[in-house]
């Protein structure tokens, strides 16, 4: 018997395109939340999987998803046009059927067990969420015959370079070593691009190369058209709150206050390069607008040290911040008041880190 699936006629890859109608994976989350109110503004209908929770996971939507009745035609209610839909980037059955039901135009693969230290606790979960989870949903969107016609986003990182140096055997810190001494500036990063030697430094850059190179391959095999865009770090207030740098501008308001006392980190000579995620979402839109499917790098070309991070979020709430003693003993102290404000928790160190 023929699939039911592939006999729908459906029209040319261009025309379906105009349709306009976007699925998210990982809508709950930082990205998701953006991209949505961004495809939302641009007149698209959004659909998003979200987890099971016995917990309200979509505090990142409410402000879009209040009214649950409103009309998808009324221009005055975007909300009208947010569908969100249980699934798991685990279950196949599922993502067909989601695919299936809402014929999407775009994909952005945006669903990850995201967080790099984490990821050496969970490693094979992750490796199951954002290695497989990609090649499910690839695959999903060919079972339902659309591989002509979606146009899929994958959520790539640059944490694929991990240790550059290591890649390019330029020699290399560990973070054994003594740490460099912390930039009082920017400092221009290392040129990556498109084209430079992957060498991921943790079980989830690992899961992120497959899915890199699953894209990639799909794209090539199946003339997909299928994106990857490299995202540096790109942060905002809607970032979870164990990443640093939320982690940090809470910390700060929170000792402001008189809530809290002390702010734990790991690796303070650690350097990241940190943009704006609005901007960086922006950026994954266009990679589908492009006339032909290829990857493409976002940054700002700066990095910064997170102890430079503390120091300017400190310095936000008035507070200077001075530095003593080494290693695991390091503490961070207000100059005013000599009272101890940050300290280093070893727990907070990853066994290896992307330089
Ligand atoms: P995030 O805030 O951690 O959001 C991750 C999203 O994935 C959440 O919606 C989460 O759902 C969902 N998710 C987790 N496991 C899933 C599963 N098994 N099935 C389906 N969905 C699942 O991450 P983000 O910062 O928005 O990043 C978005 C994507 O870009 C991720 O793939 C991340 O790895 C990648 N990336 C991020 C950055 C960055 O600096 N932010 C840079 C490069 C690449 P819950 O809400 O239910 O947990
Ligand atoms: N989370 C965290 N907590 N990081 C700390 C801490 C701490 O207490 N102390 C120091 N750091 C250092 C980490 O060692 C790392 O070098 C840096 O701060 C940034 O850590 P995160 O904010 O957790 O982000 P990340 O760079 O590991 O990963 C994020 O960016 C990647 C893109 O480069 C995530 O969003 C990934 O999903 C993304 O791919």
């Amino acid at each position: 018997m023929a699939d039911p699936i592939r006999t729908l006629s459906l029209p040319s890859p261009s025309e379906y395109h105009n349709r306009k109608v976007a699925l998210i994976s990982g809508i709950t989350g930082q990205d998701g939340s953006y991209l949505t109110e961004f495809l939302l503004s641009k007149g698209y209908h959004v659909h998003g999987i979200i987890r099971r929770s016995s917990s309200f996971n979509t505090g990142r939507l409410h402000h879009l998803y209040s009214d649950l009745h409103a009309k998808p035609d009324d221009p005055s209610a975007p909300s009208g046009r947010l569908f969100l839909h249980y699934g798991d980037l685990t279950d196949s059955t599922n993502l067909v059927g989601v695919i299936a039901k809402v014929l999407p135009s775009e994909i952005y693969n945006l669903g990850a067990q995201s967080h790099v230290k984490v990821s050496f606790e969970m490693a094979e979960y992750t490796g199951d969420v954002d290695a497989l989870g990609t090649l499910r949903l690839l695959d999903a969107i060919r079972t339902c015959g659309l591989e002509k016609h979606v146009r899929f986003y994958q959520a790539s990182t640059s944490e694929l370079y991990g240790g550059v140096s290591l890649s390019t055997a330029q020699g290399h810190t560990s973070p054994d070593s003594a740490p460099p001494p912390p930039p009082s500036k920017p400092e221009e990063a290392k040129a990556q691009d498109e084209l430079t030697p992957f060498y991921p430094r943790s079980p989830y850059g690992v899961a992120k190369l497959y899915a890199f190179w699953i894209t990639k391959n799909y794209r090539e095999a199946y003339g997909m058209f299928a994106c990857n865009g490299i995202l540096f770090n790109h942060e905002s207030p809607r970032r979870g709150r164990t990443f640093v740098t939320r982690k940090i501008t809470r910390a700060v308001a929170e000792i402001k206050q008189g809530k809290s006392d002390v702010l734990y980190l790991g690796n303070l000579d650690a350097r990241r390069d940190w943009g704006h995620a609005r901007d960086y979402i922006e950026g994954m839109y266009l990679m589908l607008q492009h006339d032909t499917p290829e990857d493409f790098v976002l940054a700002t070309g700066q990095t910064w040290t997170v102890r430079s991070f503390v120091e300017r979020a400190f310095e936000v709430v008035g507070v200077e911040v001075g530095w003593s003693g080494s290693g695991n003993d390091e503490v961070g102290f207000d100059k005013a008041t000599q009272k101890v404000i940050v300290k280093i928790d070893p727990r907070y160190y990853r066994p290896a880190e992307v330089e």
